[in-house]
């Protein structure tokens, strides 16, 4: 086994879900800093990178979030809390990015790739991305792609809440990759859906459109902060070949 594979199967190994930190400890708020760097680097759905990434770090706000956060001890003994948010509103700048990145690395190319990468973004996300608030037009598109799935191989998730699904996808890579990075540093995290959206929401001053995917609390685990041993169900109840 090289190196490599020894450090990640011991970083995979040893990060747990931490219910209780050790609020002694120092707690290095720039480490959250460059583990959420490497998280953006996670791979998301067409480059759109429909995410955003709002630490909490001062105490007041915190303990409120925590209390939001169902009161959880995981919560309320974390150094810094970081919400994992999607953005789908910001779709449009974001496919205009992408467009225009596409646009300058096939500069003077005007061959069939160059063309398609383009369409993909001019085209093809204004076409999934663009809901109204009842979701008429990604009813639409749900028949359009169901017809059009009789006589070939067809992309099925098209709806307004398939948009969501994949942008909470994304979202919860970024999430492993920071709690990964986190792990790496030396610190533990808590991911977390137990919370309040609505409260949560409002506290970090986020519009309507947003998201909350998860909270991920971070500190140094206490010496009794996990709460039992790991357990998982036999590999081949869910890995198959086929
Ligand atoms: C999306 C998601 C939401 C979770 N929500 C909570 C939560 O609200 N509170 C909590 O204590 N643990 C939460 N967990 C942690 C899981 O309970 C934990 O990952 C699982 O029991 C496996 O334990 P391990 O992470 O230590 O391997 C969540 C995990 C995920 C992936």
């Amino acid at each position: 086994m090289s190196d490599n594979q020894k450090t990640f199967e011991q970083l995979i190994h040893s990060r747990r879900s931490v219910r209780k930190y050790d609020q002694d400890t120092p707690f290095d708020h720039d480490a959250v800093t460059r583990s959420l760097e490497l998280a953006t680097l996670s791979p998301n759905s067409s480059n759109m990178q429909l995410w955003e990434f709002h630490r909490v770090v001062s105490d007041d706000k915190r303990q409120t979030l925590a209390q939001y956060c169902m009161g959880q001890n995981a919560a309320k003994t974390a150094n810094e809390l970081v919400a994992f948010v999607v953005t789908p509103y910001k779709w449009q700048s974001r496919a205009e990015l992408n467009a225009a990145q596409i646009r300058s690395a096939f500069s003077g190319r005007e061959d069939a790739t160059a063309k398609r990468a383009l369409k993909y973004y001019e085209k093809l996300i204004p076409f999934v991305y663009n809901n109204d608030r009842f979701g008429i037009f990604g009813a639409a598109r749900k028949v359009l792609s169901f017809f059009m799935g009789l006589k070939k191989p067809m992309v099925r998730e098209v709806s307004r809440s398939d948009v969501r699904v994949c942008l909470h996808k994304s979202s919860s890579l970024a999430a492993m990759t920071f709690m990964t990075a986190m792990r790496a540093e030396g610190y533990d995290t808590c991911p977390m859906e137990g919370f309040d959206s609505k409260r949560a929401k409002q506290l970090l001053g986020l519009p309507k459109g947003a998201e909350i995917t998860m909270i991920i609390s971070c500190g140094k685990q206490a010496e009794d902060g996990i709460y039992s041993d790991r357990h998982r169900v036999a590999n081949d109840e869910v890995i198959f070949s086929h």
